[in-house]
């Protein structure tokens, strides 16, 4: 039958079609999620064949600065030469002062002068002309492919689990996934994870901390990572010849102190908060470590799952423990709230836990309470729900913005203790480490923490009507 033949002009239509929605689609394509940069397209020019970014005789390719805050920078071919950072441009005023950048990476002292020491020289940074790059640089570079993770820090804050996970770590990732700020609640993201992660100061002896837990981290969320340290940048340094970073993101904590947000928090990683970012940046990185330890990342806590509560203890550790009687109550006030209600109360001592053990308690846990202290870099892992809550007890007069920070970045609530006192925000004292800091007779009220643990929970399933 003749209408069932499609004419040359009905052809001609659907082609027509075809064509327009394909360019539909392509310009709808969300420009962050590429991994183009203005030469080079990365993934595609990802072979062997691809090692150099040669310009000849042509103009030396330009850097181009993709995100910045203090302390964390992202820039697109960053150049390397005897251990000199270099940025490209006819536009430095497009560029942050290198102060914002990177520091000269020593430890970080306190004082006007250890300041003015981790002012970066020429040494460490450089914004130079194409001219200028050219003639340095001859013909072309030596591409490190991909994204790399720079860290400019010193040892001093590394071999650490909370200022490794919940500083480092968390700042990388929430300044990374600047890129796609429209990650769904699954988490899901096509951000290509980090090739390697590269220590300009620090040797490879010195990154694990005392439990293990900074390489379980990292390499739970991205198994396929390289690490390459201090010995590594020196032997590109001695050869002379100029090295081309693809895309780096540049953590340095001396230029993070130099931005407002750490003025107010004390924490590097509160400056990439200014960035744009989905509310649910946090899980793309959290669910891959969470399913390592054979949690199923989108189940957890929601609003009217059986609550759990874990007391992280630190009686027995030797250091910053509470009074042996108050600690007693406390945890008999939470049982009495276990039978009463029907939570799960677990009471944990971390390092008595396997760290997989660590992941899955905490990946469960809608209420986390214990002394300031390492075991609350824990809370990372929990689920942020309207109820999930961080309760810390200090010595009456201290305070410390580690864990009520992080908790709140995450979008949880964190109640701190002094005693029979609690306190939440706006209401936080300044910071202080009084004499009794340190020590092992920190008072706890259980029955005041019981009730409020007993708010919480009963708050927020009146909030989920
Ligand atoms: C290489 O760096 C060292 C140390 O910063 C410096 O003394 C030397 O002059 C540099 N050489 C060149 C060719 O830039
Ligand atoms: C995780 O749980 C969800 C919801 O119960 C389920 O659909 C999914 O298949 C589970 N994933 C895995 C890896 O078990
Ligand atoms: C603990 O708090 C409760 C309720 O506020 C109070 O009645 C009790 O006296 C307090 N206990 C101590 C030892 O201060």
């Amino acid at each position: 039958m003749a209408s069932s033949n499609p004419t040359q002009r009905e052809y001609a239509l659907l082609t027509v079609l075809l064509v327009s929605l394909l360019l539909v689609f392509s310009s709808n394509k969300p420009t962050p999620l590429s991994f183009h940069t203005d030469d080079i397209d990365v993934s595609a020019a990802d072979s062997i064949s691809f090692s150099r970014l040669s310009w000849g005789s042509g103009r030396v390719p330009h850097s181009k600065l993709v995100t910045h805050v203090p302390g964390w920078t992202m820039i697109d071919r960053l150049y390397v030469l005897n251990g000199t950072a270099y940025i490209v441009t006819t536009q430095p005023k497009l560029f942050p002062h290198p102060k914002f950048i990177m520091s000269t990476g020593i430890n970080i002292d306190n004082g006007p002068e250890a300041v003015a020491a981790r002012l970066p020289t020429d040494s460490e940074i450089r914004i130079i002309s194409p001219i200028e790059a050219r003639s340095l640089f001859g013909t072309g570079a030596g591409r490190v492919q991909g994204v790399t993770w720079l860290v400019n820090d010193p040892r001093q804050f590394i071999t650490h689990y909370y200022h490794w996970s919940a500083e480092l770590f968390f700042g990388f990732c929430r300044a990374y996934s600047a890129l796609d700020p429209f990650i769904p609640p699954t988490g899901k993201s096509a951000l290509p994870p980090p090739r390697r992660m590269l220590f300009t100061h620090l040797d490879a002896a010195h990154w694990r901390d005392y439990a293990s837990m900074n390489q379980w981290v990292l390499r739970t969320a991205f198994p396929s990572i390289v690490m390459e340290f201090s010995g590594d940048w020196e032997d590109r340094a001695q050869m002379g010849v100029p090295f081309v970073l693809d895309r780096v993101l540049l953590a340095d904590r001396a230029a993070a102190i130099n931005g407002e947000n750490f003025g107010r928090t004390q924490r590097t990683a509160s400056e990439p908060f200014a960035l744009p970012g989905s509310p649910n940046w946090w899980s793309t990185f959290r669910n891959n470590i969470i399913e390592f330890a054979g949690l199923n990342a989108t189940e957890g806590q929601s609003t009217r799952s059986r609550p759990v509560i874990t007391y992280i203890s630190r009686q027995g550790w030797g250091r910053r423990m509470l009074i042996q009687a108050d600690h007693d109550r406390l945890v008999e006030e939470l049982y009495k709230l276990r039978d009463a209600y029907d939570y799960e109360v677990n009471v944990v001592s971390m390092d008595k836990l396997s760290r997989v053990e660590q992941l899955r308690m905490s990946g469960r846990t809608t209420i986390m309470l214990g002394v300031h202290g390492n075991g609350l870099t824990s809370l990372l892992w929990m689920k942020p729900s309207p109820r999930s809550t961080v309760m810390e007890f200090f010595f009456p007069g201290g305070f410390a913005h580690d864990y009520e920070y992080t908790a709140r970045a995450l979008g949880m609530v964190h109640f701190g203790y002094w005693g029979n006192k609690a306190f939440t925000r706006p209401d936080v004292p300044p910071v202080a480490y009084p004499e009794g800091f340190q020590g092992n007779e920190i008072p706890i009220n259980g029955s005041v923490v019981a009730k409020i643990v007993q708010e919480r929970l009963a708050l927020s399933d009146e909030a989920d009507d």
